[in-house]
């Protein structure tokens, strides 16, 4: 198995609004040379009580037995954000809906590597039936990226050549927000 990546981490939590039943997800990711934010807030119907109490424990989980994973994505990325110093916060509402804050020093030396943001939205957009709501800061620069704003564009992101097109896209999106910091 790879790396596991902050990028990775972030896609476990955006999985799990998904696997709730999000209709909309708002992503945040606030980046500096020191520290690396991000927070997931969706729409799902929030945490059941009994489980919230315990989302922490390692293989508390919902999900269906058949599914690949077994409840680690919270306690892996608890462990890994405190481990730097960082930490994770769960906000749920139940019939609402959760947010999810995290935050990591990148400069300690346990740190992970960001890994690959801009594939990480990707495979997220691809997700259909849920609006997608993406802002991406690097210390003072960002974009934004929304479901309907891309639909407006290209359309359903039901073919290899307009996937192909809001990957580069994406890919020249977080580049100018690298070299922009870079000036
Ligand atoms: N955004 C959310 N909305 C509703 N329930 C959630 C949400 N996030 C987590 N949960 C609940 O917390 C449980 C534990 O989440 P966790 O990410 O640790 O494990 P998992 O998603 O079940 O499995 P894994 O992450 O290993 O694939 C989930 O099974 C689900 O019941
Ligand atoms: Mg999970």
């Amino acid at each position: 198995m790879g790396l596991i990546t902050l990028s990775d981490h972030l896609h476990d939590i955006a999985e799990n609004s998904v696997n709730a039943g999000a209709k909309n997800v708002t992503i945040v990711v606030e980046e500096t040379s020191e520290t690396f934010f991000f927070s997931v807030e969706d729409d799902a119907g929030g945490i059941r009580p009994d489980i919230f109490e315990k989302i922490f424990d390692p293989f508390v989980t919902t999900r269906k037995k058949e599914i690949r994973r077994v409840g680690l994505g919270l306690p892996f990325l608890k462990q890994a954000a405190e481990t730097t110093g960082g930490y994770v916060r769960v906000e749920t509402e139940f019939g609402k809906g959760t947010k999810t804050e995290v935050l990591f020093y990148k400069s300690n030396i346990d740190c992970q590597p960001v890994g690959n943001l801009p594939q990480t939205f990707l495979v997220l957009l691809l997700n259909g039936g849920i609006e997608w709501h993406i802002k991406r800061c690097y210390n003072s620069s960002c974009y934004e990226i929304d479901t309907q704003t891309l639909s407006k564009y290209v359309g359903q992101l039901d073919s290899p050549g307009k996937i192909s097109l809001v990957s580069d896209m994406l890919e020249e999106l977080e580049n100018s927000l690298i070299e922009e910091e870079k000036i």
